[in-house]
């Protein structure tokens, strides 16, 4: 138990989830089983595997849970995401960002001791190169699995023409302290695309350029055991394509605005409670929520218990709701407003804990493991 649970002892498992304190997070679990479940279902005939990203869940408790339903193993962006993933036992892992760094090497090197089966991407000569030179600094004795990033179109890392794909694979090759086990190709442009046949297209291209990639690698004699991709907007599309091994998605197991904006047909299981703490006038609720609390770099979060109002931010530690046809805010100092974020991926990274209920009754009380694990 934590310091924190210790001194304030309230709410417990079993109480009415009304009696959080605000700002908090909380998450219907009878939503996130339906969630889990309707994108597994996606998978149940092919033979692509679903890695899901914890990216957004921050909790090995959630990682374990996805495993349990189904998941061959785990996505994380961070090597400290990986660190906490590990150390609560799970250990098939795939870092999903380039490690760099010499300040990384030593923490790296100490996880991969213990947890062999991580999986890590490279982009670069330079990457492959420090994890090498690293390894053997380290004494390292088993070969490290890599992946090639790819760029399918996000213009983020990862490579993007084929041949040279083909040259970074040959070279990681000339290296024994690593092996290449496969690209990554992660549409991120795509994904929250609003207009379902513009984000199909896209998609689509997406995985032509991937397609090529292997073929190319193929072709030059490199097998290409893993090929992993997409998100929660487009990963039943990715799963289409045979040479697609893998999937995953991370958004969907809790949802937002941006993603349900995108047409996506997951259920919103978290939501932020806030309280009103003053009413200034008739046509202004002010609630302990502002920027430290809620996200807005994807729009403003909105209300869900109560039509009709919209959320400004007020500051670090403000939100202000107001009515959208200008008319009165039927709120009062005290009432309790359920508010649905619209970037869950960014708002989780702000909060300590989880409060987990079904049917309103307080089931599980999660330390949100990952948070600020952003090394
Ligand atoms: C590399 C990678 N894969 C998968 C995902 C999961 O995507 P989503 O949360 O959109 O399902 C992300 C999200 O940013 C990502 O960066």
């Amino acid at each position: 138990m934590t310091q924190i649970q210790m001194l304030y002892s309230k709410p417990e498992v079993g109480d009415s989830i009304d009696t959080v304190d605000t700002p908090a997070l909380i998450i219907d679990l009878d939503i996130v089983d339906r969630n889990i479940e309707a994108m597994f279902a996606n998978f149940k005939d092919k033979s692509v595997t679903i890695r899901p990203h914890l990216k957004t869940a921050k909790s090995p408790v959630f990682a374990k849970k996805l495993i349990e339903m189904g998941a061959t193993g785990i996505c994380v962006a961070k090597l400290a995401e990986a660190e906490v993933m590990a150390q609560n036992g799970v250990g098939d892992i795939l870092i999903t960002t380039e490690i760099i760094g010499k300040a990384k090497m030593e923490k790296l090197f100490d996880l991969l001791r213990d947890h062999p089966a991580i999986r890590l991407v490279v982009d670069s000569k330079a990457g492959v190169e420090l994890l090498a030179s690293s390894a053997k600094a380290f004494q390292h004795k088993e070969a490290i699995m890599v992946l090639i990033e790819t760029n399918v179109g996000q213009n983020r890392a990862g490579i993007e023409n084929p041949k040279d794909v083909v040259e970074l694979a040959n070279y990681i090759k000339t290296h024994s302290a690593l092996t290449f086990i496969g690209v990554q190709g992660y549409e991120g442009h795509v994904q929250l695309l609003r207009d379902e046949s513009e984000r199909k297209n896209k998609s689509k291209e997406s995985m032509e350029r991937l397609g090529r990639i292997v073929s190319e690698l193929k072709s030059a004699g490199i097998e290409v055991p893993v090929v992993t991709t997409g998100g929660t907007g487009t990963s039943p599309w990715c799963a289409e394509n045979n040479f697609v091994t893998e999937v995953q998605p991370g958004s969907f197991i809790f949802m937002d605005t941006a993603y349900r904006n995108a047409g996506q047909k997951f259920e919103q299981a978290l939501h932020l409670v806030a309280t009103v703490i003053s009413k200034p006038d008739a046509k202004r609720a002010v609630i302990d929520s502002g920027y430290k609390s809620l996200s807005t770099d994807s729009g403003a979060p909105e209300v869900a218990n109560l039509a009709g109002l919209t959320y400004e931010p007020g500051g670090d530690e403000h939100g202000i709701l107001k009515s959208s046809s200008g008319g009165d805010v039927a709120l009062q100092i005290g009432d309790r407003v359920t508010i649905t974020p619209s970037h869950i991926d960014t708002t989780i990274n702000l909060h300590d804990f989880y409060y987990c209920h079904r049917n309103g009754k307080i089931e599980a009380i999660l330390p949100i493991a990952n948070r600020g694990k952003v090394q």
